[in-house]
């Protein structure tokens, strides 16, 4: 599995959707599901919470848990539906995932996150990987990460995704703890020294192909979140500066092809806004990008899924003058 450059985890952001929207725009990256709760794939609609569509592969399903039952029959699961990994999230610091005991907090108990691991490698034969923190309170000296990190390593896991924030439990909301905890990434450079058999994947902040490429002098692989949601044509420069490969779209040939998904889905029930939200940033550092966010603000809330409707909001004229606008000054 590559997984030099990969797409974060993001609830309520990373789903089917927006997946195929940034798989259209690269063909290397690897991509992560939301956080998808071990108890619900027991309990829920499973098809609703885990289809996806195959042209999005490589696809990470990333699962939140502490029960080793659950989590090992979700990442069967997961495997039978098709995902290329298991990611077990032992970062979200939100209150309500603690209350579940699972994310974060579940830094404090390496013995039970170890018995999880245990039983999801046995269930499965996809990789099982760990998305974690540099600490927690007051806890984020480098030894703790070091024994956490190893005791780990002897269930068999072999990649960590580190997220060079430590998290504050319980005080903290979710989006101070991703912005206020200073980023430390010489601690995750340390974890690839002292673990060189281990894939590293360094997280956070993270937001230029220059960046990229100079945590790749160090780690082995860099992951990003937000910067990719709010600017999603980075991809296209990720291709082509890490990759190597000239051969990405524009941003109307992902439009074009973007339509046609938002055709199909439409056709199947989905609202159009459902899918379009994710394009926001596509123009984003374009002078003209507030005609497409415009465009698309006034347009994409359509509520019955009439297929009519949405030939006439992405009537291709009119969308042709909104890209241009929206595409102006590269
Ligand atoms: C809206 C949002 C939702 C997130 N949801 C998850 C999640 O479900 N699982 C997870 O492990 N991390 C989640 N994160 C954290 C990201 O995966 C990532 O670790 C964090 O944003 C730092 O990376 P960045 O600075 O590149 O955004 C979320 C972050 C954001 C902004």
């Amino acid at each position: 599995m590559n997984r030099k450059v990969s797409v974060a985890p993001m609830m309520d952001c990373t789903d089917k959707h927006e997946r195929y929207f940034l798989r259209l725009i690269s063909k290397n990256i690897l991509l992560y599901t939301e956080m998808v709760v071990s108890e619900a794939i027991d309990r829920g609609d499973k098809q609703k919470l885990l289809s996806f569509n195959i042209e999005e592969k490589p696809v990470a399903l990333q699962l939140g848990g502490s029960s080793p039952k659950l989590l090992s029959n979700a990442a069967k699961i997961g495997e039978e539906f098709g995902y290329d990994e298991i990611n077990l999230n032992l970062g979200c610091p939100s209150k309500k995932v603690q209350k579940n005991k699972f994310g974060a907090c579940l830094i404090k108990e390496p013995n039970l996150v170890a018995d999880c691991l245990i039983e999801m490698q046995a269930k499965t034969k996809l990789p099982v990987t760990v998305k974690t923190r540099i600490g927690y309170d007051q806890v984020e000296d480098y030894e703790h990460l070091y024994n956490f990190i190893n005791k780990l390593k002897l269930t068999g896991i072999k990649t960590f995704i580190i997220h060079a924030r430590k998290a504050i439990l319980g005080k903290f909301t979710p989006k101070q703890n991703l912005n206020i905890p200073p980023l430390k990434y010489e601690m995750v450079y340390k974890l690839k020294e002292d673990f060189k058999d281990l894939e590293i994947i360094i997280n956070g902040g993270i937001n230029t192909t220059d960046q990229i490429k100079s945590h790749l002098f160090k780690t082995d692989g860099v992951m990003l979140g937000r910067s990719v949601y709010h600017s999603p044509y980075l991809l296209a420069e990720i291709e082509k500066e890490i990759y190597k490969n000239e051969n990405y779209p524009s941003r109307q040939e992902v439009v074009e092809k973007l339509i046609e998904y938002l055709k199909k889905e439409v056709n199947k029930g989905t609202r159009v806004n459902q899918v379009m939200r994710h394009t926001l940033g596509l123009f984003h550092g374009q002078t003209g990008s507030s005609y497409w966010k415009r465009y698309l603000s006034e347009n994409m809330c359509v509520r019955d899924a009439d297929i009519q409707k949405v030939n006439h909001i992405m009537d291709k004229v009119k969308l042709n003058n909104v890209i241009q606008s929206a595409g102006q000054i590269d």
